[in-house]
């Protein structure tokens, strides 16, 4: 017998919306998670603690760690729209072959440029939000200037002071006075500029030099330390710090170079020293990987001592004994339960929030539950997209066709196990390159592999 709270509450249409949408697309929602969000209370209540720690101007590091599909990118997603809530700045992206911690052919400034894509706030959640932090940090410069009387051109410069002891943070002071001078003189071509050079997008010094007069770009060397600068620049914008949410670490660990694969390794242990020391203020990171992606000794974090004795999990919490505390989160795969429970929001995010709208009786959502573990056992809940899919489809059907039957609908649902595109083998004799290769070389070197 399974016992559930039923959903209960009015949910926006578009939240509603994006909701259907996405899961119908087999993708994690970018808004509206915690109206289907099941388990994970200790989890979220770490995480939690872990936005306190930045809001108050300390620093978080969090490797979640689940199997394929047990629910990294929708955690990853629920945290961050609570660090918005939070008034933090979040950024995201998938690590991938093109976007990478380190890397000499352009791949750092491209996960850079990415996470700088997807910059969000809590008025703007869905990315592009470059822009309107500029504007906030002019406008309360401007406010100070007023309330003390002195010129706004003073105060943007006394604030911006406190980033220019940071490594590249002269420049990146001086890209920011720029936009002051761009807003105050009505430029909208170099107001444009700005953005692009704190988006990454210049390419060239020469052309960052031409466009701003700066010297310097956002470039795979100073990856780390712009993200460092941008956390401190946001709360000077009044936001309460920066977090920094990297999905899909697999493509790290799948990394064919051992010296490519351990430079990269080594973005990870600085960004895990300096967040331990509390030395990145206002900064957090989370990142989501698979067991295997850690544990690998051959190529996993493990692989790398250094990570392997920070990361190593605490040998008291065994057999049912847990430990939120540590930086490696393991997220476990959703159960039965949680799985009932989440069909129950499904329909009541389905009726938008109308119990008297809904399109199926409880019975049904048990007998579609049998019926998917008797096409495909326990992966229904274990790995849940498909199953999500397919009952979301269902309810499509019966809102669109209200003639018919639910029980006559069940039998019909084709449901196929997931396969996980990452478990190919990897390839045998993966050796380190000949010292004589250039770094150039052997860091562009990837391997893709697919099923
Ligand atoms: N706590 C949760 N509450 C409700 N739904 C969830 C929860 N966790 C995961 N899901 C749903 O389960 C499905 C799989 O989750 P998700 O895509 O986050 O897994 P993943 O671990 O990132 O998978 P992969 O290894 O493929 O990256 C998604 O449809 C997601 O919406
Ligand atoms: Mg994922």
């Amino acid at each position: 017998m399974i016992s559930v709270t039923h959903a209960t509450g009015r949910i926006r249409p578009r939240d509603r919306d994006a909701v259907i949408q996405s899961l119908r697309a087999g993708v994690v929602p970018r808004v509206g998670q915690q109206h289907i969000q099941v388990g994970r209370v200790d989890e979220v209540t770490a995480l939690v603690g872990d936005i306190d720690r930045i809001v108050d101007g300390g620093s978080a590091f969090r490797l979640v760690i689940g199997e394929y599909g047990a629910g990294k990118s929708f955690f990853l997603n629920l945290v961050r729209s609570i660090a918005l809530e939070r008034k933090l700045v979040t950024v995201h992206a998938d690590l991938s072959p093109e976007r990478r911690l380190y890397s000499t052919g352009g791949h750092a400034r491209g996960l850079y440029a990415e996470l700088m894509r997807n910059l969000s706030t809590r008025a703007k959640p869905e990315g592009g939000a470059m822009l309107p932090v500029v504007e906030r940090f002019i406008t309360t410069s401007l406010s100070a200037a007023r309330s003390r009387g002195i010129d706004a051109e003073t105060v943007i410069r006394e604030r911006l002071s406190d980033l220019r002891e940071l490594v590249g943070g002269y420049d990146f002071a001086e890209v920011v006075a720029a936009y002051w001078r761009a807003h105050d003189t009505g430029h909208d071509r170099l107001r444009s500029d700005v953005v692009r050079w704190l988006r990454a997008e210049f390419s060239t010094r020469t052309d960052s030099r031409k466009a701003l007069g700066v010297r310097t770009i956002i470039d795979d060397r100073t990856f780390y330390d712009h993200l460092k600068l941008f956390a401190r620049f946001v709360r000077l914008a009044g936001f309460s710090g920066l977090l920094v949410c990297l999905d899909e670490m697999v493509n790290l660990y799948k990394m064919s170079h051992t010296r490519a694969r351990n430079s990269n390794y080594e973005q990870v242990l600085r960004i895990l020293n300096d967040c331990l020391q509390g030395s990145a203020a206002g900064l957090g990171f989370v990142f989501s990987g698979t067991p295997d992606m850690l544990f690998d000794t051959r190529r996993g974090l493990y692989s790398y001592p250094a990570l392997q004795s920070r990361l190593a999990e605490n040998a008291f919490a065994r057999k049912g004994l847990v430990d939120f505390s540590g930086p490696v989160l393991r997220l476990a795969n959703l159960s039965p339960e949680d799985m009932y429970v989440l069909l129950t929001k499904l329909r009541h995010v389905y009726a938008s929030g109308d119990p008297d709208a809904y399109l199926v009786p409880d019975e049904a959502l048990t007998a579609f539950m049998e019926h998917c573990a008797s096409r495909v056992g326990d992966a229904y809940f274990r790995t849940p997209r498909t199953t999500i899919k397919e009952f979301v489809n269902l309810l499509a059907v019966l809102d669109q066709n209200p003639g018919v039957n639910w029980s006559d609908l069940i039998d019909r649902i084709d449901i196929e196990q997931e396969t996980n595109p990452d478990l190919a083998p990897l390839p045998a004799g993966d050796v380190a390159p000949p010292a004589t290769q250039t770094a150039a070389s052997d860091d562009d070197n990837l391997i893709h592999f697919r099923l």
